[in-house]
């Protein structure tokens, strides 16, 4: 080994065991009894700010808004039309009380008035609002993923625990009463052990249009939307919602719909930790634009001798195994196909049906976050913030394999899969993939062929030599830095 190597072997080892032992530190803490007295009555009503008005912003106004006792009292959005067409919608649903818009986060946070934050952002914002809102004594529901990058998820956490706040995750499936039966099913062996835990994410994505030079609207201030990212000339036609395809604000279709499965995948397996290893491949295929995230990618995770796969399709596609956005849990006994959020069915090894699994509700989660507002105990969540982290990271992780790859001809991809160890149910899934490039008449392509990453799933670090660190986090912009974990 050369002295560089050698030392770079040092520090990474270092990192690793450091990181490793304040997870687990942190993590034996929270096994402890966490309730604490409740600060908001159980006939207080509970104010609430909304923080990102637009498409998703709409449904937190919802799902607040004079239900289970708490009423909108402001919304925060950076962007002034979305933020006064949303508080007049708002009064529209609580009575006529209309919030009160403000344009910065930070102004926000200083209303002692305000006991919970709801957070609907572009992904680049959500750590680092939710850590702000947390310092703050804001209690905090945060949209998926909560995280742009692995270490500021992880941070989160360590802020919500430090200073005992409580977090809800928006993975509403968690709270929905099909899925949570279809998961105690899966746990108490309902389909033997499992195997394959497969998230698909087949939903069409059409081309947001060329990449140029266009304005951003004038209503929006721009350095608050940037926030912790770079401020960049925008290159996309649509300011809103299109940043999931550009990886400085979004990440994807992992981070967008595929979040959600991707939290099912892991939830199926049981595994409250990263995975041992991370493999990932694809491309943007089909149309060239102002785009950058993958529209078609395998993601496969190593847990020991179970594997969870994850599928990105974002051309035309049918159905595979009657799913097109859910999972596919498969067992020694059999196997379960969720449809939906809520909804799916267990058959055994036979194709037989054995049991149904029915019943969801988006309220239901915004009610379990402010029953555990009121009852003060994180456990009660049935999304809190550790698994959202943790769910989160792997979609990251997905994507720096992909992002650390090379370019290969299709052609090429089973064998370089094969050369990685990627196993048998891997290349089924790549022979697929090319299928179905191939029904959409793509022809002569390159993919993507991510490189295979070792981890630490506890210290939550790649391991070995080259490890890329670094790709865990981002460069933040100054003030929007990300807090360091004793100043969190
Ligand atoms: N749980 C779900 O089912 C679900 C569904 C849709 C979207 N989402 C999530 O919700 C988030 C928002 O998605 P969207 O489709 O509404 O995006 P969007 O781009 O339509 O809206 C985001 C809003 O946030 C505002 N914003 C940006 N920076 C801000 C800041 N610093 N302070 C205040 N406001 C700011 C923008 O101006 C915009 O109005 C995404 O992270 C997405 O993943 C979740």
């Amino acid at each position: 080994m050369s002295s560089l190597s050698r030392r770079r072997f040092l520090e990474q080892s270092m990192f690793t065991t450091a990181a490793a032992l304040a997870i687990q530190a942190q993590r034996a803490q929270a096994t402890e009894p966490v309730q604490q007295p409740p600060s908001i009555g159980p006939n207080d009503t509970i104010q609430v700010a909304v923080i990102g008005a637009g498409g998703r912003g709409q449904s937190h106004i919802d799902g607040f808004a004079g239900k289970s006792g708490s009423v909108v009292t402001h919304i925060c959005d950076c962007d002034e039309r979305a933020g006064q067409r949303s508080c007049d919608k708002a009064a529209e649903k609580q009575g006529g009380k209309k919030p009160v818009w403000v344009k910065d986060v930070r102004k926000l946070l200083e209303d002692k008035s305000i006991n919970a934050v709801s957070i609907a952002t572009p992904n680049h914002w959500h750590s680092l609002g939710a850590i702000w809102a947390i310092q703050a004594g804001k209690d905090v529901y945060v949209e998926k993923p909560v995280s742009h990058n692995v270490l500021e998820g992880r941070r989160v956490v360590q802020a919500a625990r430090k200073h005992q706040r409580m977090v809800q995750t928006g993975t509403q499936s968690r709270s929905n009463p099909g899925m949570r039966e279809a998961m105690e099913f899966v746990h108490s062996g309902g389909i033997g052990d499992v195997l394959i835990s497969r998230g698909l994410c087949y939903k069409r994505r059409n081309s947001i249009g060329p990449k140029g030079t266009y304005d951003v609207p004038k209503e929006v201030d721009y350095d608050l939307w940037s926030g912790p990212a770079r401020i960049l000339p925008m290159t996309r036609k649509n300011f809103h919602y299109d940043w999931h395809w550009q990886w400085e604000y979004g990440n994807g279709d992992l981070g967008n719909q595929g979040i959600h499965q991707m939290d099912l995948c892991r939830w199926a397996l049981g595994e409250d930790r990263l995975s041992e290893r991370v493999l990932s491949f694809g491309g943007r295929l089909g149309y060239e634009d102002a785009g950058e995230t993958a529209n078609t990618q395998v993601v496969v995770h190593d847990y020991g001798k179970r594997k969870l796969i994850f599928e990105v399709r974002g051309l035309p596609t049918p159905d595979y195994k009657g799913a097109n956005v859910g999972i596919i849990v498969e067992g020694t006994k059999g196997y379960l196909v969720m449809t939906s959020y809520a909804s799916g069915t267990a058959f055994d090894l036979d194709g037989k049906p054995i049991k149904q699994f029915t019943g969801g509700g988006d309220d239901r989660h915004y009610k379990n976050f402010t029953d555990a507002m009121r009852n003060r105990d994180y456990r009660t969540l049935n999304a809190d913030i550790e698994q959202g982290h943790l769910s989160s990271a792997l979609c990251h992780l997905g994507n720096i394999s992909l992002r650390l790859g090379n370019q290969i001809p299709g052609a090429e991809v089973a064998g370089a899969i094969a050369s990685q160890g990627g196993g048998d149910s891997v290349v089924e899934t790549w022979k697929r993939t090319a299928e179905h490039l191939g029904e959409n008449s793509i022809k002569d392509y390159s993919i993507w062929m991510g490189r295979s990453l070792a981890l630490d799933p506890i210290a939550e670090t790649f391991v070995g030599n080259d490890a890329p660190n670094h790709w865990l986090t981002r460069e933040y912009r100054a003030p929007y830095s990300l807090p360091s974990e004793q100043a969190v």
